[in-house]
């Protein structure tokens, strides 16, 4: 059997998480009872809980200020699912500085095959982020998420955009596929209800919290 799998898995996860610096992750509205969970464990100094974000050097993000890119450990985790799934086809609603697209192609180009199809209404951030997916199988637009003809077409789907258009984007994902939604420990929004007969979700706890949500197929 060829290493050449072995190989790509080891380049493409250090890819994934080939970040430079690492902030402390802020707590959500609705999971201060995470910190409490985690006040015993070792972690950033005065921080209450054991999440990362991570950050790139070099030119200066379009807005410093504000870091609001996927955990460094939701970065591996979806690594790893485009790695489990082996989706044709990935799409990511709010594309920020590229860090998630760059994790989803970075499994895309582990398997072999797959691609990535990300948008963000910013113009900067789509510059920035296309600079960081250089090499790997994305693609990345400047649009509204719900303008994208491959949101009703993808395996797999990463929802990461305004709350307003997150809550619109589960609609057109299509049976059988798999999407994530970030940020369910949000304060200020509220994640919409799973219809019992299409779907089903696993809610999963963190500082900003995200769920796993399967669209039953029924053919
Ligand atoms: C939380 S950030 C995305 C972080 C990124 N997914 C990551 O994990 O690295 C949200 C982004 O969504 C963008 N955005 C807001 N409304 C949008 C829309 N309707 N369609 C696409 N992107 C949108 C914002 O400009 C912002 O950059």
């Amino acid at each position: 059997v060829s290493l050449e799998f072995l190989r790509r898995l080891r380049v493409g996860f250090a890819a994934a998480i080939a970040v430079d610096q690492l902030e402390p992750c802020p707590t959500f509205g609705n999971s201060h009872f995470v910190n409490l969970q985690y006040s015993d464990v070792p972690k950033t100094e005065h921080h209450p809980n054991p999440w990362h974000i991570g950050v790139l050097n070099g030119e200066p993000y379009p807005m410093p200020q504000e870091l609001i890119q996927g955990e460094l450990e939701l970065l591996a985790h979806m690594f790893t699912m485009v790695v489990q799934l082996k989706p044709r086809l990935v799409v990511e609603t709010g594309t920020n500085v590229g860090l998630m697209a760059r994790a989803l192609g970075a499994g895309c180009w582990t398997n072999g095959f797959g691609r990535v199809v990300s948008s963000d209404v910013d113009e900067a951030m789509v510059a920035y982020a296309k600079k960081v997916c250089a090499g790997f199988p994305v693609e990345i637009r400047c649009c509204p998420s719900l303008e994208l003809r491959e949101l009703p077409m993808a395996d797999l789907v990463f929802i990461d955009s305004s709350y307003a258009s997150r809550a619109q984007e589960k609609f057109l994902v299509k049976p059988g596929a798999v999407y994530v939604y970030h940020d369910s420990c949000a304060e200020g929004w509220i994640v919409p209800e799973v219809d019992a007969e299409e779907e089903y979700r696993v809610h999963l706890d963190g500082p900003r919290g995200f769920s796993l949500v399967r669209k039953m197929n029924r053919r």
